[in-house]
């Protein structure tokens, strides 16, 4: 089953890193059976997916508007991304939730400002350490669902990918065990379940980000449930990152 592998540039590269990463990576991932997508920075997007065109190779944003257009200095609106060739959008990455202080409410409205304008979302949730200390996480996964997917139709699932981020594990080198990535599977399968249906389910896509790189992916693609990573810094190496995008 081809798997999602994406790469979270975060802030890092400007254009011609950007460049010299994709003449890079391409070559190396062509014969690659996954779903590739990177997420470089608002101002890459357009010159990368320039380079991007004819590849099996997918453009990502980091982070978009709740709004659709207007009076929001430093926004970028759906349509804007889509324009530009954006098919990804990732939303309420905890960096974002920690230094802008977003909510499930906002990440709620950015969903659904996505969804108008076709792009699919990558919703990102997960607990902190303290959280997963307290024996806090089924709550957390689960409040962070229904508040984060409020009034979204069943048929919008097809488009949400959520990725299960542990706070904790993200630049860390820290990794959950395998059998708390199952029970967080569970809960996410189970929410969606009671929320939407059983056949609602079949739509979510689950992906494991934190700290992830070309060594430890093999203990996490294969956990069943598991649709594939979300990757930051193993993803700014075109090497490391094709290695795990060939897996
Ligand atoms: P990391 O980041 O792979 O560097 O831990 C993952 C993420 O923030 O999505």
């Amino acid at each position: 089953m081809a798997k999602y592998i994406f790469g979270n540039f975060k802030m890092n590269m400007d254009i011609k890193e950007s460049t010299k990463y994709v003449e890079e990576l391409l070559p190396l991932v062509k014969n690659s059976k996954n779903k590739i997508a990177i997420f470089p920075s608002f101002v890459n997007l357009m010159f990368v997916n320039q380079k991007l065109t004819a590849s099996n190779v997918q453009l990502g944003a980091q982070d978009v508007s709740y709004d659709a257009c207007g009076s929001h200095t430093g926004d970028v609106s759906a349509k804007m991304l889509k324009s530009v060739g954006t098919k990804y959008v990732i939303v309420g990455h905890s960096e974002r939730r920690k230094s802008y202080y977003e909510k499930n409410e906002t990440i709620n409205k950015k969903i659904k400002q996505s969804l108008s304008e076709g792009l699919q979302v990558v919703l990102c949730i997960g607990e902190t350490k303290y959280e997963r200390q307290t024996k806090k996480v089924q709550q957390v996964i689960e409040t962070d669902l229904l508040e984060a997917l409020k009034g979204l139709y069943a048929n919008e699932l097809k488009n949400i990918i959520i990725a299960y981020e542990p706070l904790w594990a993200i630049g860390t080198g820290k990794l959950p065990l395998v059998k708390e990535v199952e029970k967080v599977i569970e809960i996410i399968k189970n929410k969606i379940k009671t929320e939407y249906s059983a056949s609602a389910v079949k739509d979510v896509k689950i992906l494991y980000g934190g700290s992830i790189n070309s060594i430890n992916v093999k203990n996490y693609i294969n956990i069943k449930g598991i649709d594939g990573v979300l990757i930051g810094g193993a993803s700014l190496n075109p090497v490391e990152f094709a290695k795990i995008a060939n897996l």
